[in-house]
Order: structure tokens, then sequence, then C-alpha cells
């Protein structure tokens, strides 16, 4: 059997059509093996999020290829497009994108709710992420009763709760302080390092993306570095910043971690 990689992204463009054309991806080669931990950086309106929304299938790329393990999601129809996004892609957001109404429970197993699964697989499979995440005692409360930190451990839990193969996210601990920002990206770590889900994580702070394997650095829609972890993360972290203020990070971004 050959190995497939869960990510080979080929020759990726998209322009954004309108009245003034932005070509916000160009030519954007990348493979991302199975269990890799990848992070993705560079400047606002660099392209990251529309990088993103090109692998995780909401928007189309204007030219070029995406395969996720081995199939090409653009050739899906509607409907196995929607199925295939539930089974191999997890979510995770800057604005943890929870639903008010429902508990934490019940936002955790909707993806599980979407597919029909029986109950009682729901349950142990709810108790199982909830303990994996540390957020056992809040399932029964609302998504407005509790922390920031805690709303995104949901939204993870959500993410893994059906094993996808990959999760994408997008600025995760962006609307969180220091401290819930660093649970959250040990439990992203921990989940990768136990269940070998890959992870592509987009990330502004140097220190969340400390916790990758390897960072790519976009600019002006172009790949522009790469750099990989060796055993030190604190090493990783000073490459992180040498790199950024290389290909530029906004400055003010970095400014608060120069002093
Ligand atoms: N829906 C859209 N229509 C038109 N142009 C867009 C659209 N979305 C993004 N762009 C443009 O494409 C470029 C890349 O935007 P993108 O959102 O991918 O940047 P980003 O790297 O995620 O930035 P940030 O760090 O601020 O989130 C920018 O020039 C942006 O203005
Ligand atoms: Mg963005």
């Amino acid at each position: 059997m050959i190995s497939v990689n869960v990510l080979e992204v080929k020759g990726l463009n998209k322009v954004y059509p309108g009245k003034v054309k932005t070509q916000a991806l160009t030519d954007i080669h990348l493979s991302v093996e199975s269990g890799e931990f990848v992070g993705i950086m560079g400047p606002s309106g660099s392209g990251k999020t529309t990088f993103l929304n090109m692998v995780s299938t909401i928007d189309q790329p204007t030219s070029g290829e995406v395969n996720i393990n081995g199939s090409n999601p653009y050739k899906l129809n509607k409907k196995e497009l929607a199925h295939f996004r539930r089974r191999q892609l997890g979510f995770v957001f800057q604005d943890f994108n929870l639903l008010e109404t429902l508990t934490v429970a019940e936002n955790i197993v909707l993806p599980l709710t979407l597919d029909n699964r029986k109950l009682k697989e729901m349950d142990s499979l709810l108790l199982k992420v909830a303990e994996q995440l540390n957020i056992t005692d809040i399932l029964n409360k609302r998504t407005y009763e509790i922390s920031g930190g805690q709303r995104q451990r949901t939204a993870l839990a959500r993410a893994i709760i059906t094993s996808p193969a990959m999760i994408l996210a997008d600025e995760p601990t962006g609307s969180l302080d220091s401290n819930s920002s660093r649970i959250v990206m040990e439990s992203l770590a921990n989940i990768n390092r136990t269940q070998g889900t890959t992870l592509l994580l987009v990330t502004h702070d140097p220190q969340a993306a400390s916790y990758c394997n390897r960072i790519i650095f976009i600019k002006d829609g172009k790949l522009a570095a790469e750099i990989h972890r060796g055993d030190n993360r604190q090493a990783f972290f000073q490459k992180i910043i040498d790199t950024l203020s290389f290909w530029g990070g906004n400055s003010h971004e970095l400014s608060s971690i120069r002093v």
C-alpha cells in the first residue's frame, strides 16, 4: 500500500473576484504527513485564513489541487462533502462558534447528532472527550455561564468527538488570556500526541506556535519560510521570533515580546 499524506496541496491559487481583484494565494505547495502539528504564521492579510478555508472546503480555490487523505473534496457532491467534512475534519475558531441555546454537552455531541449516532455511543464518547479536556463538571452549563478557556475546550471537544483525521484551528487562542491559551495549547498538543490527530494551526502568537512541530510562514500569499522544532520548545520559540522579525510579522505583534 502506498502511504498517503493527510494533506496534499499543489499549485494552489486563490483570487477573490470583485471590482479590485485580490490575489490572496499564489502557487502554494504543501504536504502534511499524518500526525504532524503544523503552524501557519504571517502578517495580517497574508492569506492564512484563506488557506485554511481552501483546505476546509469552506471556499473554492481558483486553481490548484487539495487532497485530504487521498481524495479531492472538491470533486464530491454537496451531500458527500457535508459527510466528508464531518468525518475527516474538525474545526476550531477564535470566537468558539458554540450555540448559546445549548448546554456544553449538547454542543459537544452536535456533530454526532447530525450523523444519527446511537445515544449510548454518544454518551460514552462525550464522557471520554470531556475527561480528556477536563470539562466534565461543566457539561450541564450553558455556554454563557463558562469562561473563555472553558468555551474553547468545549469547542475542542466538539472538534475531536468524531475522531477526525485533521483539525483546522484559526487563531484558537486569539480571544484568550495567556493562562487559558497555555491550557488550550497543551490540550491541542496532547490530542496530537495521544491520538495522532493531524493539526493545522493559524496563530499570531509565538508562544502558541511553539507547541507546533513545524511552522510555515506566509507572506503576500506565498510560502516564505519553514522552520522545524527540535527537542527544545524554548529554543523553538526564539527561532519563531527571529523568523517573524526577518519575514515581518507586524511590528506591533512583536512589540509585546521584545521588551
Ligand atoms: N471574502 C473575501 N473577498 C475579497 N477579498 C478577501 C476575502 N477574504 C479575504 N480577502 C483578502 O485576501 C487577503 C488575505 O486575507 P486572509 O483573511 O486570508 O488574511 P489572514 O492572513 O488570515 O489575515 P489575519 O491575520 O488578519 O486574519 C487579504 O488581502 C484580504 O483582504
Ligand atoms: Mg485570518
